[in-house]
C-alpha cells in the first residue's frame, strides 16, 4: 500500500532520514521504533506531506506522493495523529469531530448559509459518524466538554477518533499512547487491532514495547535516520544491533 524508496531528509547538515526503504502492506500493522531523535516523526511528516524528502520516492497504491500537499495526501485516504496533540482545545469533543469531517462535505459555503436540504442531510451524516466514533472511543459522556479540559488519555483517544473521521485507508499514529497508563495503553491496542480487522492499514510509532508486541505484524527500527533492523516484534526484541542502538543512547 505504502512504499518508501531511498527516502532521505537533510536539515542543513543533519541527516534526519538516510536512504530509508520501507513497505507498509495493506491491512497490516507496522511498527516504527527507535531512540529519541532517530527520525521517526520526520518520517511520518514526509509521508503526510507536512515535510518533503530531500531525495527518494514515496508511493501510495502506486501513486507518487513525495511532493504532494497535506490536503492531497488526505484525499488519498491517509490520516495521522500528532506526537504533540493537535486539537481545537476551545471547541467541544463533538465539534472537534465534526470539523475534521467537514472537508469531506460537498455542500458549498453558500448552501450552508441558506441551509439547503443537501446541507442538512450532510450535517445529519456527519453527526451520525461522530456519534459512532464517540461510542467506539468511549468519549460519549465527554461530547460537550471542551477538548482542552480533558485528561491526557482522553485527548489522545479523541485525536485518534478525529483522524478516523475522514474515513482513511491508512493511519499514521505518532506515539498514540504517550501519557497513557498501562490499562489505557492496552485498551488502545485493542482498538488498533479492531481497525486492522476492519480493513485498515496502520503505521505506528511507539516507545511502549508492550503495545508493539500486542499489535504489530512487523517492526522497523530507525537509528540516526537509518533503518537498522526489520522483522517481527519477536525478532526485533532479540536483535543485538537494536539492543545496542538503545543502550548506546542511554549511555550518553
Ligand atoms: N524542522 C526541523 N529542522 C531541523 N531539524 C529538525 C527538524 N525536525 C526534526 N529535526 C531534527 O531531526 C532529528 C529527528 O527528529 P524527529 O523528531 O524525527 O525524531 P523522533 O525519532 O521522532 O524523536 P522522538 O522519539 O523524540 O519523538 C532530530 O535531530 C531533530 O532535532
Ligand atoms: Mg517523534
Amino acid at each position: 500500500m505504502l512504499e518508501l524508496r531511498q527516502v532521505s531528509r537533510l536539515f542543513g547538515g543533519l541527516q534526519a532520514l538516510s536512504q530509508v526503504d520501507m513497505t507498509v502492506p495493506a491491512n497490516k500493522i507496522v511498527g516504527l521504533i527507535g531512540p529519541n531523535g532517530a527520525g521517526k516523526t520526520t518520517l511520518i511528516n514526509n509521508i503526510s506531506g507536512l515535510d518533503h524528502p530531500t531525495s527518494g520516492t514515496i508511493h501510495m497504491n502506486g501513486q507518487p506522493i513525495q511532493r504532494a500537499a497535506p490536503h492531497q495526501i488526505t484525499r488519498l485516504g491517509i490520516a495521522r495523529t500528532y506526537q504533540n496533540i493537535r486539537l481545537f482545545s476551545e471547541m467541544t469533543v463533538l465539534e472537534n469531530l465534526l470539523i475534521s469531517q467537514h472537508s469531506q462535505g460537498k455542500a458549498s459555503a453558500l448552501e450552508s448559509l441558506i441551509f439547503s436540504g443537501r446541507y442538512r442531510r450532510e450535517e445529519q451524516t456527519l453527526r451520525e459518524n461522530a456519534a459512532v466514533l464517540l461510542k467506539r472511543f468511549n468519549l460519549e459522556h465527554l461530547a460537550h466538554l471542551r477538548a482542552g479540559t480533558l485528561p491526557y488519555g482522553d485527548q489522545r483517544r479523541l485525536e485518534m477518533a478525529r483522524a478516523l473521521a475522514i474515513n482513511p485507508r491508512l493511519m499514521l499514529l505518532d506515539e498514540p499512547t504517550a501519557g497513557m497508563n498501562p490499562v489505557e495503553t492496552h485498551e488502545l491496542g485493542t482498538q488498533i487491532l479492531r481497525l486492522r480487522d476492519e480493513g485498515m492499514t496502520i503505521l505506528v510509532i511507539e516507545h511502549d514495547m508492550s503495545l508493539i508486541h500486542q499489535v504489530c505484524d512487523e517492526v522497523y527500527v530507525l537509528s540516526f535516520g537509518q533503518i537498522i533492523a526489520h522483522g517481527t516484534p519477536e525478532q526485533i526484541k532479540n536483535d543485538t544491533t537494536v539492543i545496542e542502538a538503545y543502550l548506546g543512547r542511554e549511555d550518553e
